[in-house]
């Protein structure tokens, strides 16, 4: 395998596979409170980038749920990070963000969806990636819908599987 570029030295700690240590836990305005598990890759060929790719399937019945997939990049010789994004629901993103020590804060800095997406439309997302002193990797995501308020989608940790 590549080795790594120095450009990624700083987002090391993402690198490898993580599975969802107990299911997450989701909410949504209009539907009870859910749980879902979810398998997140992180890798590189490299490049001063990283390749990503998370799949969340039903608790239950393991149903494939959402699918994201997409690149980092990190501002040279800065700790701006980067996340472009493309959603299996018809959302293509840009999310930026700090990286202080092993804690990523990431807000929407662009956001495109397809043009019959359903209503109301996300206005804004941001997540937290933190890699926790046990060794677990710890994501919550909050979102804004047209008009409201940012409230909490996700919230799961991951504990690394390779
Ligand atoms: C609903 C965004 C990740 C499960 C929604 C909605 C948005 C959204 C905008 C509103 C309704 C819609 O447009 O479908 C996001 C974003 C995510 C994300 C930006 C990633 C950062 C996930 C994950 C799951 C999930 C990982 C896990 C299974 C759901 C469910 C609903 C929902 C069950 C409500 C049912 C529905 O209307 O489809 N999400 N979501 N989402 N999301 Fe997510």
């Amino acid at each position: 395998s590549a080795e790594l570029n120095p450009a990624l030295l700083a987002l090391d700690w993402l690198l490898g596979v993580w599975e969802s240590d107990e299911p997450g836990e989701g909410s949504f305005s209009s539907i009870p409170p859910f749980r879902y598990n979810e398998t997140l890759h992180f890798s590189h060929v490299g490049q001063p980038v990283i390749n990503f790719m998370f799949n969340a399937f039903h608790t239950e019945n393991k149903k494939p749920m959402h699918r994201e997939c997409g690149f980092i990049r990190i501002q040279p010789g800065g700790n701006r990070v980067a996340f472009i994004i493309a959603q299996n629901s018809g959302l293509v993103e840009i999310e930026e963000g700090d990286l202080t020590g092993q804690q990523l804060t990431l807000h929407t800095h662009a956001l495109a969806r397809t043009s019959f997406a359903k209503e109301p439309h996300v206005q804004q997302i941001s997540r937290v990636f933190q890699l926790r002193p046990d060794g677990k990797l710890e994501q919550t995501v909050s979102m804004a819908m047209e008009g409201g308020p940012l409230m909490q989608h996700l919230h799961v940790t991951y504990r690394r599987s390779s």
